[in-house]
């Protein structure tokens, strides 16, 4: 793997709360146009790394490297404008702005922010929920969402940012089996339309299994195993600590739908 493959280098990364160890020593790389599934018990320390990667945590040890530039500790809003965004785990949209505004806060504090005007963010913005399927929403307050459309429109507001990196924090969770397979199918068709690199935290099991090209393990902070998604339900350890019952972890994998 030549080092232009690889987007992200997580090295040897530890972020401590007090005496609390939320990532231990995590390291992983990802390349290009790859989509990885981040998974682990709740408290594994999945949202931890997502912030160690943009900046809003500086971790206590280890690097990460981002386009072949260490970006270490510096400020989210400087990491968002080299073109890492993410979306949260907790839906939080201004509520008494449209979802087109929700969606231009993006384009204003993303990797164009100096540059954009107003008009122009609202293209972006524009663009953004189309891709996602909220642009028929634009002018309606994002209070009048439902939970899936919000999903949605926290990943309009990020893809807004123009990423190149996308970092998804359990967009499927609490999403019926119609709404994930669409949210799988807007994830798919986003990623490939601008080329993004992509790493998603979830627990919907056959989803994640389904759309990662790899799959990273995280246990009590550290990395306990990385692989195809076929290899991490096999895996002895993985099947203890977070899937289960085996004959359940495989059924996952025989659920993958080719498409
Ligand atoms: N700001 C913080 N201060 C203190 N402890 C924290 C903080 N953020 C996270 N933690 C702790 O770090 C550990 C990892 O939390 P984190 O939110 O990263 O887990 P997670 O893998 O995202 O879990 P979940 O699947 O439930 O979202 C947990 O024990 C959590 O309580
Ligand atoms: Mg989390």
């Amino acid at each position: 793997m030549s080092s232009s493959d690889v987007i992200l280098i997580v090295d040897n990364v530890t972020k401590r709360f007090g005496g609390l160890v939320a990532n231990s020593r995590v390291s992983f790389q990802l390349k290009r146009g790859e989509i990885l599934g981040l998974i682990g018990p709740n408290g594994a320390g999945k949202t931890t790394l997502f912030n160690v990667i943009t900046g809003v945590y500086k971790p206590d040890e280890g690097k990460v490297i981002f386009k072949g530039e260490d970006i270490t500790g510096k400020p989210p809003h400087e990491i968002t404008r080299k073109g890492i965004a993410k979306t949260h785990q907790i839906v939080k949209p201004f509520n008494d702005m449209t979802v087109l505004e929700n969606a231009m806060v993006g384009a204003l504090f993303g990797k164009r922010a100096r540059q954009v005007a107003m008009e122009e963010a609202r293209e972006i913005a524009m663009d953004s929920l189309k891709l996602v399927g909220l642009d028929a929403f634009s002018d309606e307050f994002a209070a009048k969402l439902n939970l899936h459309q919000k999903k949605m429109l926290e990943l309009a507001r990020a893809l807004s940012a123009e990423p190149d990196l996308l970092l998804l924090d359990e967009v499927l969770a609490g999403l019926n089996p119609k709404e994930i397979e669409e949210s799988l199918e807007i994830i798919r068709k986003v990623k490939d339309e601008r080329n993004l690199s992509v790493i998603m935290i979830e627990h919907v099991m056959h989803a994640v299994m389904n759309i990662s090209d790899r799959i990273v393990v995280l246990h009590y902070g550290r990395k306990i195993a990385e692989g195809i998604p076929e290899e991490i339900a096999n895996n002895p350890e993985v099947i203890t600590a977070y899937l289960g019952e085996p004959e359940l972890a495989l059924k996952f994998v025989k659920r993958r739908v080719t498409k």
